[in-house]
C-alpha cells in the first residue's frame, strides 16, 4: 500500500500520514508482544493492551472522527486491516500455546497404548436360566403374577389341601414368624393369590424365592428359586399338561431331549407326576434327572378357593387345571454342570465370569 503516493501533495497529507505511521507501528509494537508471549495469560495481556477498551488500537480507531472525510475510507481499511493482521496473530500464537501445552500435559505418555478395557457386566446364571423359562412359556400364553414371600399358613398350605399334620408344615422345616406368618416354602401360595383375584380362564407363571429350615450343602440352601405355573379352564386336560411341559423341556434343553413322567404325590394336584429329562452333563454317562412337579389340579384346591373367593368361579365339576413347578437353582446347575448350589450365591467373579 503505497499512501505516500496516492495522497502527494493534498492537505490530507497532514493527518493521514501521522495517523498511517501511527497504525504502523500500533501493529508492529502488538505483533512483537504477541510473538514474545509465552504462556496464554501472557498473550491475553497483549491481546487487551492493542485490542480491548482502552487498547491502542481501540482507542487509534476513534481518532478517525478527526481524519479528514476523503481520507477517511484509507484510514479505515488500514485500520481494519491492523485488526485482521492482530487478530490472525493472536489466534495464531494461541493455537500454537496450547499445542506446547498439550505436549506438556501428555509428555511421558504413549498414547498409542491400547485403552484400558471397560469391565463389562453379566446376568447372572439365574437370572439367564430364569428370563429363559419366562420366555419359552410366555410365547404360550402364560403371564407373569406374584405374590409375598412372608405367607400365611392359608396360601401356602391350607389352600393348597396340605393338612396341619403335613411335614411341610414342621416347624424344623419352615421359617415361622411370631405372628403366624412364615416365610413361603414353595411358590404355589401364588396359584391360591391368583385364583382368588381372577376367575377361570388362568394362565399364570410366578418365578421367586422359596424358603426351607434345610442344611445348607452342596444341593441344599434355605432359600432357592422356584419357577411355578398354572393353567386353569373349562377344558384343560392331563394331555395338555404333557405337552406344555415338554416342549418347555425340550426348549430349555434341546429339542431331542427325552422327557418322562413318574407318578408321585403331591397334595395339591391329583394324579401327580415329577418330570425327569435325560440329559448328559459334560463327563458323564447320560441320565435321568428330575426336574419338576406337577398334576391335574385337586378338586379340594378349587373348592378352598370358592370358599375364599365367596362364590362358584372354580366349580369342581366343570374346571380343570395342571400346575407345575420348578426348581431355578437346580436348572441352572444342570444346564452348566455346577456341582455345587452355594456358587450361586457367592457372587464370586471368578465363577460368575464364567457365565459372561
Ligand atoms: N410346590 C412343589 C414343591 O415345592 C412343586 C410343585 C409340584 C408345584 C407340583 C406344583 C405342582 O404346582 O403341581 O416341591
Amino acid at each position: 500500500m503505497n499512501l505516500a503516493l496516492t495522497w502527494g501533495g493534498f492537505p490530507a497529507i497532514a493527518s493521514a500520514f501521522p495517523m498511517k505511521e501511527q497504525i504502523g507501528s500500533i501493529e508492529t509494537d502488538a505483533l512483537a508482544h504477541i510473538a514474545a508471549a509465552t504462556t496464554e495469560r501472557g498473550l491475553d495481556d497483549a491481546r487487551v493492551a492493542v485490542l480491548g477498551k482502552k487498547g491502542s488500537l481501540t482507542l487509534a480507531s476513534a481518532g478517525i472522527k478527526d481524519v479528514p472525510k476523503e481520507d477517511k475510507a484509507a484510514v479505515g481499511q488500514l485500520l481494519n486491516a491492523a485488526r485482521a493482521a492482530i487478530s490472525a496473530a493472536l489466534d495464531a500464537k494461541q493455537a500454537a500455546l496450547r499445542e506446547i501445552a498439550d505436549r506438556a500435559a501428555l509428555a511421558g505418555i504413549d498414547p498409542t497404548l491400547p485403552a484400558r478395557a471397560l469391565p463389562l457386566g453379566a446376568l447372572h446364571p439365574l437370572t439367564q436360566i430364569r428370563d429363559q423359562a419366562i420366555g419359552i412359556l410366555r410365547r404360550m400364553g402364560f403371564v407373569l403374577a406374584d405374590g409375598p414371600e412372608i405367607e400365611d399358613e392359608f396360601h401356602c398350605f391350607d389352600a393348597l389341601n396340605t393338612p396341619a399334620d403335613h411335614p411341610a408344615r414342621n416347624e424344623k422345616d419352615t421359617f415361622y414368624f411370631d405372628s403366624g406368618k412364615l416365610l413361603r416354602t414353595h411358590t404355589s401360595s401364588v396359584q391360591i393369590r391368583s385364583m382368588e383375584g381372577q376367575a377361570p380362564p388362568i394362565r399364570i407363571i410366578a418365578p421367586g424365592s422359596a424358603y426351607r429350615r434345610d442344611e445348607i450343602d452342596a444341593t441344599h440352601l434355605s432359600v432357592f428359586n422356584q419357577l411355578e405355573g398354572l393353567a386353569v379352564g373349562s377344558d384343560v386336560s392331563l394331555p395338555d399338561l404333557k405337552g406344555t411341559l415338554e416342549y418347555f423341556f425340550r426348549e430349555l434343553f434341546g429339542t431331542t431331549t427325552e422327557v418322562r413322567f413318574r407318578p408321585h404325590f403331591f397334595p395339591f394336584t391329583e394324579p401327580s407326576f415329577e418330570i425327569d429329562v435325560k440329559l448328559q452333563i459334560k463327563g458323564q454317562a447320560p441320565r435321568w434327572i428330575e426336574v419338576a412337579g406337577c398334576g391335574m389340579v385337586d378338586p379340594a384346591v378349587f373348592d378352598a378357593i370358592n370358599t375364599s373367593r365367596k362364590d362358584r368361579a372354580y366349580d369342581p365339576q366343570t374346571t380343570t387345571g395342571f400346575a407345575f413347578g420348578m426348581g431355578l437353582d437346580r436348572l441352572a446347575m444342570i444346564r452348566w454342570g455346577i456341582k455345587d448350589i452355594r456358587l450361586l450365591i457367592e457372587n464370586d467373579v471368578r465363577f460368575l465370569r464364567q457365565f459372561a
